[in-house]
């Protein structure tokens, strides 16, 4: 007899944004594991606007669509309860690719999944810093935006997790960092908590006006989250031989189709930019070493992430919803189990 397992289950595909119809919460038992498997008791689990692409029905993204009737499968953190896997036993803390409920079933040979310290004052922070976001957010800034000491560097989605490192590390490189955000307090929060240069309310009024009169210069290294309206604005405001590091198009995510644009394409042959589009499972096996490279900005408190933890399988749909609306600063969790547990 397994224990209680509440799942997120994908029913049926999703229609536009209303994705909340698409999932039900179904009550299990956890599985008898099978050779290669590790049952973890979810302490956290990540909400990513890339699962609600997963969701369907486009199977034309990055990675294929959740298959029906499977759970959400999403970052998780937390305990290994259970092992049939000679490199994890119990008691371990692993970052693993697991679901949307309480015990996620791992298949290390399959996906991703790594045994972590449990001395790291904040464990979320190996799915902050230390975990996915801060690798992308890190390459994305250095390698795939080849961001240069004195470049004028612009994010989008600034106070999002992903957003927020790279803007941070791209001002430890010595660069000038613009934040393109959701509100005044946002803003606020980039420049005054983060060291932000400046920082934009992409509500607030012509967006390719503000960033002209922010970045006179024109932007070298734009990273990407969004797409859309917003990069369309930017691209009005690239300089020569500037770098578009594209992590994200969050405004897509939701579309049955892929979207036309962006309509200032011929931007990209007038001021000869380079765009690199770039996925962090391809680079997951250089994680180690991308966070001995972070370790000491974070120990000497120079690169931080907040996060929104939202208690409660039950809440997951109202915590996931806040990605879209905005509505929260940094790295949303879902919190299932006590970490002391
Ligand atoms: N390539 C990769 O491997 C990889 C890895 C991780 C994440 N990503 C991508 O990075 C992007 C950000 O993900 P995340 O997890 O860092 O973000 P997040 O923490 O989920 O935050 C999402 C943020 O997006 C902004 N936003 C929401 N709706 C928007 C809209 N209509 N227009 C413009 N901005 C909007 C909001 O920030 P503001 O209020 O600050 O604008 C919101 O807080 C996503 O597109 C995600 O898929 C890619």
């Amino acid at each position: 007899m397994g224990e209680k397992n509440r799942q997120w289950v994908l029913a049926r595909r999703p229609d536009g944004h209303r994705y909340a119809d698409a999932v039900e919460l179904v009550d299990g038992e956890t599985p008898d594991l099978a050779d290669g498997e590790v049952l973890v008791r979810n302490i956290y689990f990540s909400l990513d606007a890339g699962t609600r692409m997963w969701m369907g029905p486009r199977e034309d993204s990055y990675s294929p669509a959740t298959p029906l009737g499977s759970p959400v499968v999403s970052t998780v953190l937390g305990s290994v309860v259970a092992s049939r896997h000679p490199d994890f036993r119990s008691g371990d803390l692993v970052r693993a690719y697991g679901q949307w409920s309480d015990f996620s079933v791992v298949r290390p040979d399959e996906v991703y999944a790594e045994r972590v310290t449990r001395r790291l004052a904040d464990p979320r922070q190996h799915l902050g810093v230390f975990g996915a976001n801060g690798w992308t957010a890190y390459l994305g800034v250095l390698e795939y935006g080849a961001a240069q000491p004195g470049e004028t560097f612009v994010v989008s989605a600034a106070s999002g997790v992903t957003g927020a490192l790279a803007g941070q590390i791209a001002k430890l490189h010595g660069c000038r960092v613009v934040g393109i955000t959701g509100s005044a307090a946002k803003s606020a929060w980039l420049t005054g908590e983060l060291g932000f240069d400046a920082a934009i309310d992409r509500g607030a009024g012509d967006l390719e006006r503000a960033l002209r009169e922010t970045c006179p210069g024109g932007v070298d290294v734009y990273f990407d989250n969004v797409g859309g309206p917003v990069l369309d604005s930017v691209l009005g405001n690239m300089a020569l031989f500037g770098r578009i590091a594209l992590c994200g198009l969050l405004v897509h995510y939701d579309h049955d189709e892929a979207l036309p644009g962006p309509a200032r394409f011929d931007q990209i042959l007038m001021k000869r930019l380079t765009v690199r589009g770039f996925f962090s499972p391809d680079f997951y096996h250089r994680g180690p070493d991308l966070n001995r490279s972070m370790r000491p900005w974070y120990d000497e408190g120079k690169l931080r992430m907040a996060f929104d933890v939202t208690p409660g399988i039950e809440n997951t749909l109202d915590a996931y919803a806040k990605l879209f609306t905005g509505d929260k600063i940094g790295k949303s969790l879902v919190q299932v189990s006590d970490p002391d547990d």
